[in-house]
């Protein structure tokens, strides 16, 4: 009898053991079946100094708020790459139901990434870019095209030639390196120069002092191009300070209403090409993982550019090339 229900115990406590990797297998591959009342997000977001990404953040809780049965959990990484592959960790530690990252820097945050989704956690990469493909879905508009439009818009413009600052975001980043290269690749084979360039780390104070060096070293600056707006305007402070900001063109990337699409409307950029944030479209793809849809592993999403002239007809779109 006793060795009757030692026995049982034991198979009732091996088939519960089964039983639970089992479940826990099922739920990874098929979260959808298990319905739950709530599901937690990890948004691990790679600073918070800039409007650009509080924008962002708005955007991802304004789209989440819509939906009672998510909750997102936001950790700030304050430009730090080290605290943000922490964040992550933690995330996984914790066992949020997905990830949104958006990362400060390609290289380093790829393992913990990888780590996360061969954990079976889906991970949504946000803007920047990690190397390789072990994440769920990247969503993000082409920085590489956004570039090669902001080009060929300041080669036309300057009727083909001119001497260009510019100003880089960071260059471990993924749209450091590609909004460089699209920008070479609009201005190829033209008369237009570029005659100095700085990586200003997407900051406006870096953009300000790199300005600078530029205006002491170059007498005739026809063209500004910074990577981001914030850099566009700290390279147009500098250019004001020194009482030549009349004397060129500023051009920037992002085109948020409050910031780069003001700078243009109150003549202090010449054009600002959209960078969508994507926040909502993080959410939209969230929920399908979620709710067990596939996706696609690339969500690209469309860009305007904002000049004087089509400001206030809401901008113009990027033409498919
Ligand atoms: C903010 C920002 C934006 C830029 C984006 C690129 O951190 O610099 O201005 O468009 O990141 O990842």
């Amino acid at each position: 009898m006793n060795i009757k229900i030692i026995t049982g115990g034991a198979v009732l406590l091996l088939g519960l053991g089964l039983g639970e990797r089992a479940l826990a297998q099922q739920r990874q591959a098929t979260p959808q079946r298990y319905a739950q009342a709530s599901w937690t997000i990890g948004m691990s977001q790679c600073n918070l100094g800039e409007p650009w990404r509080v924008q962002m953040n708005a955007d991802i809780r304004k789209a989440a708020e819509e939906h009672p049965e998510l909750s997102v959990v936001f950790k700030d990484a304050q430009n730090d790459t080290l605290k943000q592959r922490a964040h992550i960790e933690e995330f996984v530690g914790a066992g949020v139901d997905l990830l949104i990252v958006s990362p400060k820097e390609a290289a380093p945050l790829t393992a913990p990434v990888a780590a996360a989704f061969q954990k079976n956690i889906p991970v949504i990469v946000l803007d920047r870019k990690v190397l390789g493909e072990q994440y769920t879905c990247f969503i993000g508009a082409d920085n590489r095209k956004i570039a090669r439009a902001a080009g060929r818009w300041a080669l036309k413009t300057l009727g083909g030639k001119g001497r260009v600052v510019e100003l880089k975001g960071l260059m471990t980043s993924t749209p450091g390196q590609d909004r460089n290269v699209g920008f070479r690749e609009g201005i190829q084979g033209s008369a237009m120069q570029v005659i100095f360039e700085a990586d200003m780390k997407w900051l406006e104070p870096n953009a300000r002092r790199e300005m600078e060096s530029a205006l002491a070293r170059f007498a005739e600056i026809n063209l500004v191009y910074a990577h981001n707006d914030p850099g566009a305007h700290g390279a147009y402070l500098a250019a004001k300070a020194a009482g030549r900001e009349k004397n060129m063109l500023f051009v920037g990337i992002d085109a948020l209403p409050h910031e780069g699409q003001a700078y243009v409307r109150q003549g202090i950029l010449a054009a600002s090409f959209e960078y969508p944030t994507g926040g909502s479209e993080a959410i939209a793809t969230a929920l399908k993982i979620l709710n067990g849809q596939k996706v696609a592993q690339h969500l690209t999403l469309p860009s305007r550019v904002f000049t004087r002239e089509n400001i206030d007809q809401g901008g113009a779109w990027l033409p498919n090339e």
